[in-house]
């Protein structure tokens, strides 16, 4: 098999007296999407932010292509290749849709105004975000902030992006474009690491699900098995 992109391998992390995480490990193949799931507070924003590089695990190691990126600050991690979105996205409000993403693109990705440019229509494209370019990022709809969450991580021409509950508020008719901008991520060649609660944008998009309770990793599998899985239910809707 070949080497995983991502490897998460026995992470544990507490703050003070909570339990974050518990000898979490899983890898992410290239080119694959793996969904995150697990009821609320099970540990998955934790997770994210370890991987990406915002605070070190207490115990266990990430590797990135192969390299052991444990406790790599998040600069680091961005210029490596992995790109993150927020729960809450959090974009500079006084600027545009354009200049958010220029932001993200320079300061991501090293490079100048003018590259950085180039790149812009196929990103806002991707993101269906062509018309809103010039509005002020303050004025978005809900549906249109978490396009730019999205839009802003890809201008940094990440290998692997994190995404934390990207389709969270959504209404159900919106929800479709945001799963098909994610499909054509991967075929772009992409990794996806997917944290979702919404179970109908988790089952179509992804390949292969984790589960996490209380910062425990109860059940790995295709979709429909850990949909199946009794561990899985009860941690959603009780015993
Ligand atoms: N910086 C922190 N300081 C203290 N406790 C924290 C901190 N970050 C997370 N926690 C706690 O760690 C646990 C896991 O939180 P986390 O945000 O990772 O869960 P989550 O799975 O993302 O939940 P949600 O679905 O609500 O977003 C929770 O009990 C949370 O209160
Ligand atoms: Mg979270």
């Amino acid at each position: 098999m070949n080497e995983p992109i991502l490897s998460i391998d026995g992470i544990t992390k507490h703050f003070g007296g909570i339990v974050a995480l518990e000898d979490v490990s899983f890898d992410v193949q290239r080119g694959e999407i793996v969904g995150l799931m697990g009821p609320n507070g099970a540990g998955k924003t934790t997770l994210l932010n370890i991987i990406a590089g915002e605070y070190p695990p207490d115990s266990g190691k990430i590797k990135f292509k192969g390299r052991d990126i444990t406790g790599y600050p998040s600069h680091k991690t961005c210029h490596l290749g992995i790109a993150r979105t927020y729960q809450i996205p959090q974009p500079f409000v006084t600027l545009s849709v354009r200049d958010n993403l220029l932001v993200s693109a320079i300061f991501g990705r090293q490079v100048s105004k003018a590259a950085a440019e180039l790149e812009h229509d196929r990103i806002f494209d991707l993101a269906d975000l062509s018309e809103k370019k010039d509005t002020l990022t303050g004025e978005l709809t809900s549906l249109a902030l978490k396009k730019l969450e999205l839009a802003r991580a890809l201008a940094r021409d990440p290998e692997l992006l994190l995404l934390d509950e990207v389709a969270a508020g959504l209404t159900e008719p919106e929800m479709p474009r945001i799963l098909a901008t994610i499909k054509e991520i991967r075929n772009m060649g992409k990794s996806v690491v997917l944290v979702e609660h919404v179970m109908k944008v988790m089952v179509n998009a992804v390949d292969r699900i984790v589960v996490i309770d209380k910062g425990m990793k109860i059940c790995e599998g295709k979709p429909e098995a850990v949909m199946n899985d009794c561990k899985v239910i009860e941690a959603y809707f009780g015993a």
